[in-house]
């Protein structure tokens, strides 16, 4: 009780004693000061430590639902055509539609191939070119596959004849069944 007299009140007689209250009161009040800044701090602390982890959960659900998407994926093999109503050595484009994930939703894309038949046998190519993915069409007149981005062009059979590709066109897998040509994609 005597230490909360007013500083003012003690000043007025002896000022050593007034100083002396007034550290003391000054220590007081910053160890006060202290103890409350520490209890801040640690309360701070805590609760940033909780809000970290609460978003390194979410990262990590977003950083591994593309691998159980990935782990869910299987291969398909489309039907694309009658092998008999093939015309010889002639690519024929073929339109498919393959499913795949974006993030928690699925997408159709629409995309193209190329079945070369050649006797019994079937290649299927895609379309995709090999040097910035651009989608490559045959021209008939010219007898080549032509990529209307940076002019690379390939044979019926999706070899690099020029232009900036670096590699053939990609290949998928076929196989006949029952005259049906199947194509895994
Ligand atoms: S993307 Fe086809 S030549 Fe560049």
């Amino acid at each position: 009780m005597g230490l909360a007299l007013s500083p003012l009140h003690i000043c007025a007689t002896d000022s050593r004693a007034a100083n002396t209250l007034v550290d003391y009161a000054t220590m007081q009040s910053s160890t006060d000061d202290r103890g409350r800044r520490r209890f801040f701090v640690a309360t701070l602390t805590t609760i940033h430590a909780a809000i970290a982890g609460f978003i390194g959960v979410i990262i990590g659900g977003a950083v591994a639902s593309p691998v159980f998407g990935r782990e869910r994926e299987q291969e398909t093999w489309i039907p694309a055509g009658d092998l008999n109503s093939l015309p010889d050595n002639e690519p024929i484009p073929v339109l498919y539609r393959v499913a795949r994930e974006d993030g928690y939703r699925e997408i159709m894309d629409r995309r193209v191939l190329y079945l070369l038949k050649n006797g019994d046998e079937v290649t299927a190519m895609d379309t995709t070119c090999t040097h910035l993915g651009c989608p490559v069409r045959w021209d008939a007149d010219a007898k080549a596959m032509k990529c209307p981005c940076h002019g690379g062009v390939y044979d019926k059979t999706g070899t690099v004849v020029s232009g900036p590709p670096p590699k053939p066109l990609a290949r998928f897998t076929t196989r006949i069944d029952g005259g049906q040509i199947l194509v895994r994609v």
